[in-house]
């Protein structure tokens, strides 16, 4: 029976074993998806050995991403420009892919949820740009997004993925965030302010408008503040959890041979 996993360090807080499960049980699929804890000196050895216990391919979470990157032998492009992987496949011939799923994710859940927008009429307001920013940055520009305003607590880092994604990306000091806020058709909050336990997002939301769509890629809680502000504009919201949920469908698709479905069952397995 194919195996699969989630390598992580710590892995215990990952979702992925619940949300595979549920949907190895859905299908009816004789598969195993387990959590993996592995030191960071030790990724190497246990990526080599996987594969000889039966793993198909495995998720690689914190703080793995880049270096499970570095170690495979063939690396997609968008994991490449990213900078990161979190899909790993084992192929039949011994060699190690990776690939970033995570601006797939970020896509698929705004496109179910809010099927009108469309990413290629207009800019994005993009808050953050840590690892998770450069994901969505590259998915939106994929998508044809013609112009994105991008704003981080510290300059350099937004400066930095300027750099490497073009100049569709201009740059916006953090204090000026609240200034650009409505000029963008999307708006998504990639910082982790707003998480459980993390400071409040606290940058004045005025200028926010109703035919703007909102999103978070915090999920915990799943009504941020962010989001709550923007659904009293009259915003159309789209929370976190599906994004955590997208990204796992190509590589449950590759291991176990069976795109999944993301319901409000999955949504409830998850979160459970
Ligand atoms: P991830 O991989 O989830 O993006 P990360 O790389 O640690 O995580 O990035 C966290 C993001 O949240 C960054 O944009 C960070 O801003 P800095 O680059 O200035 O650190 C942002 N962030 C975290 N705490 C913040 C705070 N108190 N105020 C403003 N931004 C904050």
């Amino acid at each position: 029976i194919p195996l699969a996993g989630v390598i992580g360090h710590p892995v215990a807080h990952s979702k992925s074993p619940e949300l595979f499960r549920h949907w190895l049980e859905t299908y009816g699929i004789a598969g195993q998806y387990v959590p993996l804890h592995v030191h960071p000196d030790t990724l190497a050895e246990a990526l080599a050995t996987l594969p000889k216990l039966g793993f198909v391919g495995a998720n690689v979470t914190i703080p793995h991403k880049l270096r499970a990157m570095e170690l495979a032998d063939i690396v997609t492009d968008r994991a490449t420009l990213i900078g990161a992987a979190n899909t790993l496949i084992f192929r039949d011939d011994g060699k190690i892919h990776a690939d970033n799923t995570d601006g797939y994710g970020f896509i698929e859940n705004l496109r179910r949820n809010a099927p009108d927008w469309d990413p290629a009429a207009a800019s994005a307001v993009v808050l953050g740009a840590g690892g998770a920013a450069r994901a969505v940055i590259a998915a939106l520009l994929e998508a044809g997004t013609p112009h994105i305003l991008l704003s981080n607590r510290t300059r350099t880092k937004a400066e930095a993925l300027a750099r490497d994604f073009g100049k569709k990306i201009e740059v916006v000091e953090w204090v000026q965030a609240p200034a650009v806020l409505g000029d963008g058709a999307l708006v998504v909050n990639t910082t982790s302010l707003g998480m459980a336990g993390k400071p409040p997002l606290r940058i004045n939301l005025e200028n926010l408008h109703a035919d703007q769509l909102v999103t978070d890629l915090v999920y915990n809680p799943l009504r941020t503040d962010l989001l709550a502000a923007a659904a009293s504009k009259g915003c159309r919201t789209v929370d976190g959890l599906g994004m955590l949920l997208y990204q796992a469908v190509p590589g449950f698709e590759r291991w176990f041979g069976r795109r999944p479905d993301v319901t409000d069952a999955t949504r409830d397995a998850v979160l459970s």
